[in-house]
């Protein structure tokens, strides 16, 4: 077997030989990324933006330029890169500020299923306070979103088209260039939920011509705490903040008070710094390596695995046709929460439960699975060890009688 080219990067890893395979909640973080995080706390330590010293000028050096990388990245301009907590802060800044605004009674939102909590939830709470309507597009039956489907539920009335990049359930790629086409056939605005999609597929907003798109560093590579919201300028200049303090003001006055332009007028308070120059080195490690050797491995060893768990009896797999890294999976009869601990123990390390998709997990007719993910670290002897522990997992829980 090959020996993996990347694994020697991930501290996490050394010297151990359990099974990680829950990437898609948070990957791993690499040498790189912890020494830029490191630096920060030793070296600098200071606030950004507003010190008038040699530390605090580097450290906004830093950040700034953590930003350029990110907007290199998915092919965006400086200004378009809105540094937030993480996808969910982006998402719910999209529908609180933009969707506010802009809904109405009569207005629908186009939705799915497959929607994370965090890119259904925001505009839930919108569609109340303003009257607009959500519009699910029905999924195909593999639970996958089409182009066809989309276009059975864009109407005139469609002023927001909310839809996952990549199902963090599923692994499905949603075929975004063609729903981005049709929402703006009728006006509407498409927000990308990219948080399981920006470190599998390479991006470019411009090509895509999408209007937002949200995403987490701590999904690819970088660390917790920073995400980003990438919106088109004109958009962006639009919107009203939804969250007031420090650094994000021109110019304040007792009666009304003016903004930066974006994206500081987004930034209120002090921001994750670190993590944010920490994003900066993880687009660098991400751009060195190459998204498309990370999503040939993953492609690769997903198919691996799939392959021998799904020959194995009492296993029932629910996205045979994943485009990318994901298993979603049960042992028949068993819950996933007395599964995964089992699987814990033998040293792999899955999710289980509603993976923040209940209403997925609902059209899957069940209460909830496991789910295996893959990114660039994991090897075959991980699936090995994935589908060996499977087998005892079904020899044990028949013994103990489901
Ligand atoms: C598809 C998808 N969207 C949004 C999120 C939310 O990301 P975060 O919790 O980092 O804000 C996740 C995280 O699991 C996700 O998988």
């Amino acid at each position: 077997m090959e020996k993996n080219p990347w694994r020697d990067q991930f501290p996490q890893l050394t010297g151990k030989d359990d099974a990680f395979l829950d990437s898609a909640a948070s990957s791993l973080k690499p040498l790189s990324v912890i020494a830029a995080v490191d630096h920060y706390y030793h070296d600098l330590s200071v606030n950004i933006h507003r010190g008038m010293y040699a530390s605090s000028y580097e450290a906004t050096r830093l950040y700034e330029e953590a930003r350029a990388k990110v907007a290199a990245f998915i092919h965006a301009e400086e200004e378009e890169i809105v540094f937030l907590r993480g996808a969910t802060a982006a998402l719910n800044l999209v529908a609180s500020s933009y969707g506010a605004a802009m809904l109405g009674p009569g207005d629908e939102i186009v939705v799915s299923e497959l929607e994370h909590h965090s890119s259904f939830l925001p505009w839930q709470a919108v569609a109340a306070k303003t009257g607009a309507r959500l519009v699910f597009v029905p999924l195909d039956p593999d639970y996958r979103i089409t182009v066809e489907n989309v276009r059975k539920v864009i109407t005139t009335k469609t002023k927001v088209v909310a839809l996952t990049y990549v199902s963090n359930v599923m692994g499905y790629v949603t075929p975004m260039r063609d729903v981005i086409a049709l929402a703006h056939a009728v006006g509407a605005v498409v927000v990308a939920d990219a948080a399981q999609a920006v470190q599998h597929l390479p991006i470019d907003v411009k090509s895509l011509d999408v209007d937002f798109l949200a995403f987490s560093g701590h999904k690819m590579l970088g660390p917790t705490g920073i995400g980003v919201l990438y919106g088109k300028a004109a958009l962006l200049a639009a919107m009203e903040p939804v969250e007031f303090g420090g650094e994000m003001i021109d110019e304040v006055n007792k009666d009304r008070s003016s903004w930066k332009d974006a994206p500081f007028k987004f930034e209120a308070g002090t921001m994750p710094i670190a993590s944010a120059i920490g994003l900066g080195a993880a687009v660098d490690l991400l751009d060195s390596i190459g998204l498309s050797a990370i999503e040939d491995h993953v492609v690769r060893i997903r198919r691996y695995a799939y392959t021998q768990l799904k020959k194995v009896e009492g296993i029932v797999i629910y996205n045979p046709t994943a485009d990318t890294g994901v298993i979603a999976f049960n042992i028949e009869g068993v819950h996933p929460h007395d599964a995964a601990t089992f699987f814990a123990e033998q040293h792999v390390s899955l999710r289980a439960g509603h993976h923040c998709a209940q209403l997925l997990i609902k059209a899957l007719g069940i209460e909830a699975c496991l789910r295996a993910s893959f990114y660039l670290y994991n090897t075959y002897a991980d699936c090995d060890r994935l589908v060996a522990v499977a087998k005892e997992a079904v020899r044990f829980f028949k013994g103990v009688g489901f």
